[in-house]
């Protein structure tokens, strides 16, 4: 009998000084590390029948390379770009050709913050955005994820 196809995994990106969560500004951004959330990420990908790719990079042109590399392997992409989701078109314009469904996500709530985190170049391509829960906005992520890729939604 043939083996069933391997299912796409979802790419799981994060812009810059995510590496450092745990350590920077826990009061807005918590304590939980991104190696943690990263596990997280997994077990509950895993739970819903997927599997994932979780990277960082400080650098926007390899965060743009990862997300042309998701046209072909991967199914969806959740991205937290940092604070390149408020500058970088090149982001916004490599989603653009993603032709993947996209969710945008952030530990804090940045329209409850300084007037530059209100403007998202990545919201405009996002299937939806989940922010302000801390280190759950990529399990809510998964959850919105799972069912834009299973069709369980409501
Ligand atoms: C962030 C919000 C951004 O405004 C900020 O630049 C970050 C983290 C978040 O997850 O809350 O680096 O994306």
């Amino acid at each position: 009998m043939a083996t069933k196809p391997k299912a796409l995994p979802i790419y799981v990106l994060n812009g810059p000084n995510l590496n450092l969560l745990g350590q920077r500004e826990p009061e807005i951004y918590g304590r939980t590390t991104l190696a943690e959330i990263g596990k997280m990420t997994a077990k509950r990908a895993k739970e819903r029948g997927l599997s994932t790719v979780f990277r960082q990079s400080n650098h926007e042109g390899e965060l743009i390379d990862w997300i042309q590399e998701a046209r072909t392997k991967a199914a969806g992409l959740i991205i937290n770009g940092g604070a390149y989701t408020h500058t970088s078109v090149a982001l916004h314009d490599a989603l653009r050709a993603l032709g993947r469904p996209v969710v945008e996500v952030h530990l804090s709530n940045p329209h409850a913050r300084e007037k530059f985190r209100h403007r998202s170049h990545i919201s405009p391509l996002a299937t939806g955005v989940i922010v302000g829960f801390g280190a759950q906005s990529y399990l809510l992520a998964v959850d919105a994820m799972a069912s834009l890729l299973q069709g369980t939604g409501p």
